[in-house]
Order: structure tokens, then C-alpha cells, then sequence
């Protein structure tokens, strides 16, 4: 049975969850935070799952209409004022990948104390994605290596990059086969799994089931 130790989620389809009920999409992120939530408790309670990586806002998602993006801004920092607590209680320790630079100040401070404040939680790290997108990742890289004269390997990338790990199983969420720029390098040898449910309604059971799944399956790595 295979062993999951890494799981990154795609949660796609907050916008259409809220279109199919005439609600703005703001609405759909609202609910999709819920499921952050619920997801996230869950995975704490998983013994094997060491991390948890959520790919929350891309390098591209700045292209969406000025609103949204101020809405989901604000979303993010009011959760990561009030989530301090369940990280507490459930062991989380919060992470970003991404580059944390075109964010404002306040935010930035509302990211760096929840990251103080949970860096010695153990149960479960959790790594959200925020300006994050794997080209603009492998890039700053391979970049920081050239300028400390490093010589570009596998191990000296990995190790530069903001995620230096592998994943075991990549889920996407709304029907959607795309990888939209999350983790090239790292789902190098992933299981994928994709649900057609739209991200506010994904449920620790659907997880559960999916991860049913992951463990019977045949993995490789590449040998026979
Ligand atoms: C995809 O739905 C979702 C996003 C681009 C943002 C994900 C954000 C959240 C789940 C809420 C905020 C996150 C945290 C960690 C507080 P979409 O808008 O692309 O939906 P659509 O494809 O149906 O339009």
C-alpha cells in the first residue's frame, strides 16, 4: 500500500460553485475558505500526512478583475487572523510558497506572525501557495545558485526551490486536467487524481475516498 506523506490540492471552481446559484463569485471563495478549513483539520487528524500544500493564488490569478483580487486579499488575511486558534489546536504549522514581495505590508505581517506563531506545531505543515507559480519558482532557483556559483544539479534545485519536496498525490478539484504552473518539478513521479466537485463542496469524505484510491494504486518510480 502506497504511503501518503505529501498531498498538494488544486481547489478550483469557487467562482462557478457560486455562479450556479446567481450569487457573485466572492461568495464561492467565501464558502471555498470553509473548505480550507475543513480540509486542513482533517489532514491533521491523518497520521501519515505529514503536508499539506494548497495552491491559493498563482503569479497569474493578478490578471483577474481588481475587485476579486482586492476581495481575495482581504479573504486571506481575515482568515489568517482567525484561524491562529484551530492551527493551535489541531498542530498546524502554516507555511507559503510563492513570492510573498508584491503583497502589502499588512498582509505580509499578518502571514510572517501566523508562521511565528505555529513554527513549532507538529502534527501537520501546511504550505499555501500565494503568488506562486512553478516557472517563476524553478527561476529564482536556478538564479540564486548561478549567483552563489553553485553548479545546477537535481539536488542543488530541489533544494533551492520554495517547495523541496516531492508530492505523492496531486488532486485537482472541478473537472479541470490542467496543472496551471503549481509544482512541475516537484510532482515529477505524483499520483493526479481529478474530481469533477467544485472546491466549496469538497468533504473530508471525497478525501477520504480519493486517498482509497491513491493507496491501491500501482507506483513505479520509474522501475518495473
Ligand atoms: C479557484 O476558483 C480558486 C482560487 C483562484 C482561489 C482559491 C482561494 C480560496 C479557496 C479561498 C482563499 C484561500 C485561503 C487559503 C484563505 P476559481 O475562482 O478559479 O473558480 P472558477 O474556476 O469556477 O472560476
Amino acid at each position: 500500500m502506497n504511503k501518503l506523506e505529501h498531498l498538494a490540492i488544486i481547489m478550483d471552481g469557487n467562482g462557478r460553485w457560486a455562479k450556479k446559484r446567481g450569487w457573485n463569485r466572492t461568495k464561492g471563495h467565501e464558502k471555498g475558505v470553509e473548505t480550507v478549513r475543513d480540509i486542513t483539520i482533517h489532514c491533521s487528524k491523518i497520521e501519515e500526512i505529514k503536508t499539506l500544500t494548497l495552491y491559493a493564488f498563482s503569479t497569474e490569478n493578478w490578471k483577474r478583475p481588481k475587485l476579486e483580487v482586492n476581495f481575495l486579499m482581504k479573504l486571506l488575511e481575515r482568515y489568517l487572523k482567525n484561524e491562529e486558534p484551530t492551527y493551535m489546536k489541531y498542530g498546524v504549522k502554516f507555511e507559503t510558497i510563492g513570492d510573498l514581495e508584491p503583497f502589502s505590508k499588512g498582509l505580509r505581517k499578518v502571514i510572517d506572525n501566523l508562521k511565528e506563531k505555529t513554527k513549532n506545531n507538529t502534527n501537520l505543515k501546511q504550505y499555501i501557495a500565494l503568488n506562486y507559480g512553478s516557472q517563476d519558482e524553478i527561476v529564482r532557483a536556478v538564479n540564486s545558485l548561478v549567483k552563489e556559483n553553485i553548479e545546477v544539479t537535481t539536488d542543488t534545485l530541489t533544494n533551492a526551490l520554495d517547495l523541496p519536496y516531492s508530492i505523492d498525490l496531486l488532486i485537482r478539484t472541478s473537472g479541470e486536467h490542467r496543472l496551471s504552473n503549481f509544482l512541475l518539478w516537484q510532482v515529477a513521479y505524483s499520483e493526479f487524481f481529478f474530481t469533477d466537485t467544485l472546491w466549496p463542496d469538497f468533504s473530508p469524505n471525497e478525501l477520504d475516498t480519493i486517498i482509497d484510491n491513491f493507496k491501491n494504486r500501482e507506483r513505479k518510480f520509474g522501475g518495473i
